[in-house]
């Protein structure tokens, strides 16, 4: 069987990896990877570390660039490495406007697609945005769907999806973390090998569209107001290249002693970062996944969240995304060490590292 697997930016490929890892170890599959570099250098990172051989390179990124970029070219371009390639399935990840160009693509070309972290869903068009529409859009392309937990089988069979192509399979992340987390690692940056010696250290990500403009504004004085108050505590954010993103923290948040603002972290000094973490205040979606597994609160900066497992279980809570919400929120937590306890339970709904096994075996049992 020849399985092509698509991916775009950094989360897609931490999560893809261990899916073409695993498909590579075993007999009886032709792998090709194709990027399309929706991200750059986010993406050449994880590439890297996890040495992902790369097929095909449509290196889509321009600065600052649009939705309907980022859509046309991977339509187009991804249509071509299909011809080349007549793949018998394509594999493409999560949410992104790779994946749902991707799936569209395939569709075009009647090519069978499966979709690893399908189902979730908040049910709200512009929360987040565009994921939220590039899932659900991209779920009715697909021809399988991999579902990370029982809620977004729910979710898919909800919407008519046959059963016969949906498969829990835990979250891939989980496989990913896995493996990075027991990897060996010494900070050699002096200020992340002290982070949280002595101070409690809030670790920061945040990116989302749907926040961009005021709210961002508003998380921003949010967190440094929380620093300034609390003198035991530090904060690091490993900032997202994203301009929208990039100019508001320069703004509002450099030049603080206690608050470290640094280029994003290649995955393996970030999981390292995260152990050391008191807790995580974030919009991402997939430290949502990973803050639990490792027994670390996570304080989500959004107003829905689709992957709400984790608040379920204790461990995650939303506090919105305005600034009163934020510091309320991240105040009650660093008040109430009952709270914090009670927060910072290891707990994991979202796999048990064999999610990319299971993809593989379903793949292997479809017989092309
Ligand atoms: C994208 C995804 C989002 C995902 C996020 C993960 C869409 C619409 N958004 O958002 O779902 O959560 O990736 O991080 O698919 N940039 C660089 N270098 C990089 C990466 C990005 O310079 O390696 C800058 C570029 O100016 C680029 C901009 O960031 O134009 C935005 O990148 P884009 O992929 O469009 O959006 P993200 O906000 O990264
Ligand atoms: N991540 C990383 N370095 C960083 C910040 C995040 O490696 O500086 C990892 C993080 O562990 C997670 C993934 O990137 O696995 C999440 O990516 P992002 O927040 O960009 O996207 P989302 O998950 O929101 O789609």
């Amino acid at each position: 069987m020849k399985v092509l697997a698509v991916m775009g930016t950094r989360p897609e490929a931490i999560k893809m990896a261990p899916v073409v890892r695993e498909l590579k170890a075993r007999g009886g599959f032709t792998v090709r990877v194709c990027l399309t570099a929706q991200h750059r250098e986010l993406l050449d990172r994880v590439i890297e570390l996890f040495r992902i051989p790369v097929d095909h390179d449509l290196n889509v990124m321009r600065p600052g660039q649009s939705l309907d970029h980022i859509t046309s070219r991977v339509l187009v371009e991804l249509g071509h490495v299909l011809q080349l390639e007549s793949p018998d399935v394509v594999l493409v990840h999560g949410d992104t406007t790779t994946t749902f160009a991707a799936a569209l693509a395939c569709y075009y070309r009647s090519t069978p697609v499966g979709h690893v972290e399908a189902g979730l869903r908040t049910y709200d068009k512009q929360r987040p945005f565009p994921e939220e529409m590039n899932r659900r859009l991209s779920d009715v392309l697909c021809d399988y769907h991999y579902a990370p937990t029982p809620l977004a089988a729910q979710h898919l069979r909800g919407e008519h999806i046959p059963e016969a192509q949906i498969l829990v399979t835990g979250n891939t992340v989980i496989d990913a973390l896995l493996d990075v987390a027991q990897r060996p690692y010494e900070f050699e940056d002096p200020l992340l090998k002290s982070a949280g010696d002595g101070r409690r250290l809030i670790l920061v990500t945040a990116h989302r569209r749907e926040s961009f403009g005021e709210r961002f504004e508003q998380m921003c004085r949010a967190m440094r107001d929380l620093v300034q108050r609390n003198p035991g505590v530090e904060l690091v954010y490993p900032v997202h290249p994203n301009p929208n993103v990039r100019c508001v923290v320069d703004a509002l948040l450099a030049g603080h002693e206690r608050i470290s603002i640094i280029e994003p972290l290649e995955y393996l000094p970030f999981v390292h970062l995260l152990k050391k973490a008191y807790l995580v205040l974030t919009d991402s979606g997939g430290v949502q996944e990973e803050a639990p597994a490792l027994g670390k609160p996570v304080l989500v900066m959004r107003e829905v969240t689709e992957r709400p497992e984790a608040i379920t279980a204790g461990t995650a809570m939303l506090v919105g995304n305005t600034y009163e919400g934020i510091v309320s929120g991240v105040q009650c937590l660093l008040d109430d060490a009952e709270r914090y306890r009670g927060m910072a339970n290891a707990v994991n709904p979202y796999g048990d590292g064999l999610a990319s096994k299971r993809i593989a075996d379903h793949l292997a049992s479809l017989g092309v």
